[in-house]
Protein backbone atom coordinates (compact mmCIF):
# COMPACT_ATOMS: atom_id res chain seq x y z
CA UNK A 1 0.00 0.00 0.00
CA UNK A 2 1.44 3.66 -0.66
CA UNK A 3 1.01 6.73 1.38
CA UNK A 4 0.21 9.50 -0.87
CA UNK A 5 -0.65 13.20 0.26
CA UNK A 6 -0.47 16.70 -0.96
CA UNK A 7 -1.16 20.50 0.01
CA UNK A 8 -3.19 22.48 -2.26
CA UNK A 9 0.31 23.10 -4.59
CA UNK A 10 0.32 19.40 -5.34
CA UNK A 11 -3.21 18.57 -5.46
CA UNK A 12 -3.45 18.77 -9.60
CA UNK A 13 -0.25 16.73 -9.41
CA UNK A 14 -1.24 13.84 -6.88
CA UNK A 15 -4.76 13.61 -9.22
CA UNK A 16 -2.56 12.65 -11.92
CA UNK A 17 -0.39 10.37 -9.99
CA UNK A 18 -3.48 8.49 -8.47
CA UNK A 19 -4.60 7.92 -11.87
CA UNK A 20 -1.43 6.58 -12.89
CA UNK A 21 -1.27 4.13 -9.89
CA UNK A 22 -4.38 2.98 -10.92
CA UNK A 23 -3.78 2.02 -14.12
CA UNK A 24 -0.06 0.62 -13.09
CA UNK A 25 -2.37 -1.72 -10.69
CA UNK A 26 -0.56 -0.16 -7.40
CA UNK A 27 -3.16 -0.15 -4.67
CA UNK A 28 -2.76 3.19 -2.61
CA UNK A 29 -4.18 5.35 0.62
CA UNK A 30 -4.87 9.40 -0.34
CA UNK A 31 -3.70 11.12 2.80
CA UNK A 32 -5.18 14.74 1.67
CA UNK A 33 -5.66 17.20 0.76
CA UNK A 34 -8.34 16.71 -0.61
CA UNK A 35 -9.18 20.32 -2.59
CA UNK A 36 -7.02 22.93 -4.10
CA UNK A 37 -7.87 25.42 -1.56
CA UNK A 38 -5.08 26.80 -0.02
CA UNK A 39 -3.95 24.49 3.17
CA UNK A 40 -0.66 24.01 5.42
CA UNK A 41 1.97 21.21 4.25
CA UNK A 42 3.19 19.92 7.34
CA UNK A 43 -0.07 17.94 8.32
CA UNK A 44 -0.22 15.92 5.12
CA UNK A 45 3.93 15.21 5.12
CA UNK A 46 3.13 14.07 8.60
CA UNK A 47 -0.06 11.75 8.15
CA UNK A 48 2.04 10.18 5.15
CA UNK A 49 5.42 9.68 7.02
CA UNK A 50 3.32 8.69 9.85
CA UNK A 51 2.07 5.77 8.02
CA UNK A 52 5.24 4.71 6.50
CA UNK A 53 7.29 4.65 9.49
CA UNK A 54 4.10 2.52 11.32
CA UNK A 55 4.55 0.41 8.37
CA UNK A 56 0.75 0.60 7.34
CA UNK A 57 1.91 1.61 4.25
CA UNK A 58 5.37 0.35 2.34
CA UNK A 59 6.14 3.91 0.80
CA UNK A 60 5.27 7.42 0.44
CA UNK A 61 4.46 9.95 -2.17
CA UNK A 62 4.31 13.31 -0.88
CA UNK A 63 3.93 16.69 -3.49
CA UNK A 64 3.23 19.96 -2.58
CA UNK A 65 4.46 23.65 -4.48
CA UNK A 66 8.42 22.89 -4.61
CA UNK A 67 8.33 19.31 -3.09
CA UNK A 68 10.89 20.92 -0.12
CA UNK A 69 8.09 21.75 2.66
CA UNK A 70 7.08 17.87 2.41
CA UNK A 71 10.29 16.38 2.29
CA UNK A 72 11.58 18.88 5.36
CA UNK A 73 8.44 17.97 7.20
CA UNK A 74 8.32 13.86 6.37
CA UNK A 75 12.16 13.80 7.69
CA UNK A 76 11.72 14.80 11.09
CA UNK A 77 9.84 11.37 11.48
CA UNK A 78 11.99 8.72 12.99
CA UNK A 79 12.16 6.14 10.28
CA UNK A 80 11.45 8.52 7.40
CA UNK A 81 14.10 8.91 4.52
CA UNK A 82 12.15 11.22 2.38
CA UNK A 83 13.92 12.19 -1.29
CA UNK A 84 13.20 14.94 -3.28
CA UNK A 85 13.41 14.36 -6.92
CA UNK A 86 13.34 16.23 -9.75
CA UNK A 87 15.28 13.59 -12.20
CA UNK A 88 14.87 9.91 -12.67
CA UNK A 89 18.68 9.31 -12.15
CA UNK A 90 18.32 10.46 -8.04
CA UNK A 91 14.65 8.76 -7.88
CA UNK A 92 16.89 5.17 -9.02
CA UNK A 93 19.98 6.22 -6.81
CA UNK A 94 17.92 7.20 -3.71
CA UNK A 95 16.38 4.00 -3.95
CA UNK A 96 18.90 2.02 -4.58
CA UNK A 97 21.85 3.62 -2.22
CA UNK A 98 19.23 5.26 0.51
CA UNK A 99 16.48 2.68 0.53
CA UNK A 100 14.20 5.90 0.47
CA UNK A 101 10.85 5.52 1.62
CA UNK A 102 9.16 8.81 0.79
CA UNK A 103 9.18 10.12 -2.26
CA UNK A 104 8.50 13.93 -2.91
CA UNK A 105 7.94 15.86 -5.72
CA UNK A 106 7.57 19.73 -6.66
CA UNK A 107 4.57 20.34 -8.43
CA UNK A 108 5.65 23.74 -9.68
CA UNK A 109 9.51 22.64 -10.68
CA UNK A 110 8.47 19.35 -12.33
CA UNK A 111 5.81 18.42 -15.03
CA UNK A 112 3.32 16.05 -15.05
CA UNK A 113 5.07 13.65 -18.24
CA UNK A 114 8.37 13.66 -16.00
CA UNK A 115 6.91 13.61 -12.49
CA UNK A 116 4.89 9.97 -13.88
CA UNK A 117 8.49 8.75 -15.26
CA UNK A 118 9.92 9.65 -11.79
CA UNK A 119 7.15 7.76 -9.60
CA UNK A 120 7.52 4.49 -11.82
CA UNK A 121 11.40 4.65 -11.33
CA UNK A 122 11.05 5.13 -7.51
CA UNK A 123 8.60 2.38 -7.62
CA UNK A 124 10.36 0.02 -9.70
CA UNK A 125 14.00 0.03 -8.26
CA UNK A 126 14.62 -2.54 -5.40
CA UNK A 127 17.20 -1.03 -2.68
CA UNK A 128 20.18 -2.64 -3.62
CA UNK A 129 20.93 -4.62 -0.50
CA UNK A 130 25.00 -3.42 -0.44
CA UNK A 131 26.38 -3.63 2.51
CA UNK A 132 28.13 -0.47 2.07
CA UNK A 133 24.48 1.09 1.60
CA UNK A 134 23.05 -0.76 4.90
CA UNK A 135 25.91 0.86 6.92
CA UNK A 136 25.78 4.07 5.45
CA UNK A 137 21.18 4.23 6.02
CA UNK A 138 22.25 2.87 9.40
CA UNK A 139 24.36 5.71 10.62
CA UNK A 140 21.86 8.22 9.31
CA UNK A 141 19.75 7.53 12.91
CA UNK A 142 22.50 6.21 14.78
CA UNK A 143 25.70 7.69 16.24
C1 LIG B 1 2.56 26.70 -0.99
O1 LIG B 1 2.42 27.96 -1.53
C2 LIG B 1 4.02 26.29 -1.00
O2 LIG B 1 4.74 27.03 -0.08
C3 LIG B 1 4.17 24.81 -0.71
O3 LIG B 1 3.43 24.07 -1.65
C4 LIG B 1 5.56 24.23 -0.77
O4 LIG B 1 6.22 24.59 -1.93
C5 LIG B 1 6.38 24.44 0.43
O5 LIG B 1 7.53 24.00 0.52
Amino acid sequence: MIAIGCDHGGFELKQAIMAHLTERGDSFHDYGTYTSESCDYPKYAKLVAKAVASGECSCGILICGTGIGVSITANKIPGIRAALCGDCFSAEATRLHNDANILALGARVTGEGLALKIVDTFLDTPFSQDERHIRRISQIEGD
